[in-house]
């Protein structure tokens, strides 16, 4: 089997790479591990900046995204027991964002792939090894339906996450990564959410975000220490604690309902470079991660296959690689301000067990700042919503 592009990994990087290839008329094969049941459900990111929008649109997938998603125009900071609101169309000269979880992007984006005779995109193909990535013929080695197969390639695209070969394959990558001494406990409740737009709360008990779904879904989260037993966390001992950490002056009211999922993320940074070596090329998760507080996880994917997208598609119709030798240089850029932001969001919001008094004091004037000042107020929201893609 040989393919222009074979992508390793069939999450939102490598499904929107494959479809944006199609429609630049550039053949490829996306292997995925798992099967598709497990990656359309997948729990994940929720909120989609302005240019993953319209990129979804462009490409014909954001159909049902426009239908069922959400577009918010702020978000809600709360600190000192009082609530915030940071505007996002005043600040930003008209930007949003979307509210449309990562699960439904994937089906949006698998279901397009299946039915408009886009390359082939193989569920339960697990890629053992990448070869001759040095060489202009790589291959992916790969098991699939209980036999080793092997594609050849013009290129290869890690888009297998965080814990995927793609990376393992690359020789002198530098790894910056930095963890942080809290995790994020999250659940989904049957409950209409509490609140129009995200709330983020800073609170002597620790961190927590109220965020949805739907108007009849709540996803919410709250700072756990590392290493937490969800056997710890019974409902109700989540319920008060989300009470008292969303606590305000004034008339509001967390709503209760059925929790129906429970899980614990870690928070990490991390960033590989440079995001190409050879023929083979790292996008998404598979060459950064951020911590979830800047919702930029997904978003950073996106901008990555884009840029990359547009370097074949330029290959293709010049001959010139110019862009693929410049993708690395130019995703980095995006992806390190993605970084400081989101390490910003994290470490301004979240109660490090080892903070003082006084580093308390210091997020609280940070936070006053936003909540008052429009200089930072206009930057968090920038970021938030993102730069353009590409
Ligand atoms: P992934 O979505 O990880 O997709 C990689 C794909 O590669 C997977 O489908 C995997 O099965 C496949 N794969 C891996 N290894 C192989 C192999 N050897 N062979 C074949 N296929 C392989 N971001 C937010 O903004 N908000 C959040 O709340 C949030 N929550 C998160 C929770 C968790 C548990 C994780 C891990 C991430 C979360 N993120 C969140 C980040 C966001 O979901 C990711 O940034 C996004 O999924 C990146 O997409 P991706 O396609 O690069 O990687
Ligand atoms: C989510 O809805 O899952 C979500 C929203 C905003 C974040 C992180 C996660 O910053």
């Amino acid at each position: 089997m040989h393919t222009t592009v074979g992508i390793i990994g069939g999450g939102p990087a490598g499904l929107l790479l494959a479809r944006l290839l199609h429609l630049a008329g550039i053949d490829s094969v996306v292997l995925e591990s798992r099967d598709r049941a497990y990656v359309e459900h997948r729990q994940r990111a929720g909120i989609l900046e302005q240019g993953a929008v319209d990129v979804l649109r462009e490409c014909g997938a954001g159909e049902r995204m426009d239908r069922e998603g959400l577009v918010h125009d702020g978000i809600e900071l709360r600190f000192d027991r009082r609530s915030h609101r940071i505007d996002f169309p005043s600040l930003t000269g008209g930007r949003r964002v979307m509210v449309y979880a990562q699960t439904e992007v994937v089906k949006d984006l698998i279901s397009l792939q299946l039915r408009q005779g886009g390359g082939p995109l193989l569920f339960e193909a697990y890629v053992r090894a990448v070869t001759g990535i040095d060489t202009d013929r790589p291959a992916v080695h790969f098991t699939h339906e209980g036999r080793e197969q092997t594609l050849t390639c013009d290129y290869v695209v890690g888009c297998d996450g965080s814990h995927g070969v793609a990376r393992t394959a690359i020789p002198d990558l530098t790894i910056y990564e930095r963890s942080y001494p809290y995790s994020w406990l999250g659940i989904m409740a049957d409950v209409p959410p509490s609140c129009d737009e995200l709330i983020y709360a800073h609170s002597d008990r620790g961190f927590a975000l109220h965020s949805m779904r739907s108007t009849t879904v709540s996803r919410i989260y709250l700072q756990v220490p590392n290493g937490t037993d969800l056997a710890e966390w019974p409902d109700e001992r989540i319920w008060d604690e989300l009470d008292a950490r969303f606590a305000v002056e004034g008339d509001w009211k967390l709503e209760r309902g059925p929790i129906t999922a429970k899980s614990v993320l870690p928070m990490r940074s991390l960033v590989a470079e440079p995001m190409r070596h050879g023929r083979i090329f790292l996008a998404g998760d598979a060459a950064h991660i951020v911590p979830p507080t800047g919702a930029k996880g997904l978003n950073l994917a996106f901008s990555d296959v884009v840029v990359l997208a547009r370097a074949f598609a330029h290959l293709n119709a010049t001959g010139s690689a110019e862009l693929l030798d410049a993708y690395s240089a130019t995703c980095l850029r995006r992806v390190w301000r993605a970084e400081h932001f989101s390490y910003f969001m994290t470490t301004t919001m979240h109660v490090d067990p080892a903070q003082s008094p006084f580093d308390t004091r210091l997020q609280l004037s940070q936070l006053d700042r936003i909540a008052t000042g429009t200089a930072a107020a206009t930057e968090l929201a920038e970021n938030y919503t993102g730069l353009p893609v590409g």
